[in-house]
């Protein structure tokens, strides 16, 4: 099978089992029927993610057998040492767990595909919102199947920014500073509790900047979506880097937003 066919392919079946996951989620939530217990002491975690990241892996094996998978729930640290430049599929199964459990809508499912050491195409699907997000590399970026573009924004004190805080509380003190400069010199901060929503948000226009600390699979679809609609993306910071990841799913001091800011941000955030 050619590269453009296997991965065309591959898009049309993620796109589809996207949407299969997010019914999945829908019902669960429907049913009140998950169970929840806490990861790493602090990490919430319900059964619907396990089943979804179950239920994603094994579709995605049975039509493509050697691919290889990163995904939040059947990841053990320190097996994850990939070959990207091989088919590997970066998931996670329900981006906003919190907000899942409590009834909140900003959830997402999170798909990214990558291969020759890239990410290839990335889809956010949003099942309370009715909303998918997509975009194929250099392709341009979509949701519900209309292009999408970033917002224009000449100024900071106009942008809306987005952030997440770690459940691990220890190291929240070391993060207040950034908040502190962001919500005096941007418009407003919003927390919405879904890494992928709030890239997908930047690309669409309805926030101008996202930034954090979060893990590739929280990312790497909605980074590409986010780049493909416009936005510069990069990081702040220090910019310590796990040494055996890909620039695509470099996840730490992540910094996306419209291309006039990115600087500024650059130079504020610590
Ligand atoms: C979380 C969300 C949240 C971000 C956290 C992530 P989860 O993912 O993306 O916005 O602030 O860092 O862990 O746990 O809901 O999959
Ligand atoms: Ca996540
Ligand atoms: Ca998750």
């Amino acid at each position: 099978m050619n590269y453009q066919k296997a991965n065309s392919e591959r898009f049309k079946l993620a796109y589809k089992l996207a949407q299969t996951a997010g019914e999945l989620i829908i019902a669960g939530r429907k049913n009140n029927s998950f169970e929840q217990s806490y990861k790493n002491h602090n990490e919430l975690v319900t059964s619907i993610d396990q089943q979804v990241d179950d239920f994603l892996i094994s579709e995605l094996k049975s039509h493509f057998t050697e691919d290889q998978f990163l995904t939040e729930e059947s990841y053990i640290p320190g097996q994850d040492e990939f070959d990207y430049t091989s088919p590997t599929w970066v998931i996670d199964p329900i981006d906003g767990t919190v907000n899942f459990a409590l009834g909140h809508p900003q959830v997402a499912v999170s798909i990214a595909y990558v291969e020759k050491n890239e990410v290839q195409f990335g889809i956010v699907h949003c099942p309370f919102l009715n909303e998918t997000f997509y975009a194929i590399k250099d392709e341009g970026a979509f949701l519900n199947q209309v292009p999408i573009k970033v917002s224009e924004c000449d100024d900071l004190s106009n942008a809306l920014v987005a952030t997440g805080l770690p459940y691990d509380k220890s190291t929240i003190q070391n993060l207040l500073p950034n908040i502190n400069t962001i919500i005096t010199h941007a418009r407003d901060i919003r927390r919405n509790g879904s890494a992928a929503i709030d890239l997908c948000w930047v690309a669409c226009g309805r926030l101008q900047a996202y930034f954090e600390t979060v893990q590739p699979w929280d990312m790497a679809a909605g980074t590409l979506i986010a780049k493909e609609a416009g936005a510069y993306t990069g990081h702040y910071g220090d910019q310590i880097q796990d040494s055996d990841l890909i620039p695509d799913l470099m996840s730490k001091q992540l910094l996306i937003s419209v291309p006039t800011i990115h600087p500024q941000l650059q130079e504020l955030l610590k």
